[in-house]
């Protein structure tokens, strides 16, 4: 057992090294994954040959390793919408790892699902892959597992990741996690706000825009009713003298982002 004055310099450099690509951080201070004590280093590598994305983007590796900490201890079952690196890292870490992504093989060096494919850190055999608009192929999905981990990280539009958090919110085991990633835009982070007031969650983490909660043990709310009334979210705002509750969201001009998207 180290002094505590150096563990807590230990732990104060770690933080301050968490920001750095993972093979830019010295060995000591690197962070491994729990459950896989080469993954890091695997993925790390082929990010460096491969790139540290595919055209969609990715989680950083960083993001991947914080959720495997906070995951429940036992052997896990997860699913996520999209695919790429979180692919690579899930696949290695659970028993079953269900993607739901557009199969995009033809668009060559930026495919997702090449990126997770090729890379030979990818345990293929526990990935099961559903092709598809998540839009089509969640509602149309029959044989959901109990997960201890979802992702949701495929479309970004409004209300796609909403969508996909009622397909996916009745199969979350008690403890599991929910991660939704890219927060900062606003109509994910309203769903982010919404869940982080609900029963069923608490937000236990975020990442600068990734979100992680936990499931509780509240009972599943009921996806073929109504029960507006029983959400956190609508209980605090709601106003029983029916004032409407609709920002001006009008007032400033749309911003541009002219020559990204
Ligand atoms: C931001 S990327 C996911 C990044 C991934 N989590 C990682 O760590 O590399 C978004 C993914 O969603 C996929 N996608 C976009 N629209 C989709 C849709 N309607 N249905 C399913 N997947 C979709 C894209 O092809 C891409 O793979």
């Amino acid at each position: 057992m180290l002094p505590r004055f150096i563990q807590k310099m230990h732990n104060r450099l770690k933080r301050n090294l968490w920001q750095l690509p993972h093979a830019a951080v010295p060995a000591p201070f690197r962070t491994e994954a729990k459950r896989d004590a080469n993954l890091a280093g695997e993925i790390a590598a082929y990010e460096k040959s491969a790139g540290l994305a595919h055209g969609a983007g990715s989680l950083p590796l960083r993001t991947l390793l914080r959720i495997e900490q906070l995951l429940p201890a036992r052997e896990i079952s997860s699913a996520e919408t999209g695919c790429g690196k979180s692919t690579i890292f899930f696949s290695r870490i659970s028993k079953k790892h269900r993607v739901f992504c557009l199969d995009d093989r033809d668009a060559g060096p930026s495919s997702s699902v090449r990126y997770f494919m090729n890379c030979p850190a990818t345990r293929i055999g526990a990935v099961e892959v559903v092709y598809g608009p998540t839009q089509s192929t969640l509602p149309a999905f029959k044989a959901h597992d109990p997960y201890d981990m979802v992702l949701i990280d495929g479309p970004h539009g409004f209300p796609f990741p909403e969508l996909e958090y009622y397909f996916f919110y009745p199969h979350l085991r008690t403890d599991g996690l929910l991660v939704l990633d890219d927060i900062h835009i606003p109509t994910i982070g309203r769903l982010a706000d919404f869940i982080a007031e609900d029963s069923m969650f608490e937000m236990i983490e975020r990442i600068g825009a990734t979100a992680i909660f936990r499931r509780t043990g509240a009972p599943v709310f009921d996806p073929f009713g109504d029960g507006w009334w029983l959400q956190n979210f609508n209980r605090r705002r709601a106003d029983f003298n029916k004032d409407v509750h609709l920002k001006d969201g009008g007032r400033r001009k749309p911003f541009s982002f002219e020559g990204r998207f």
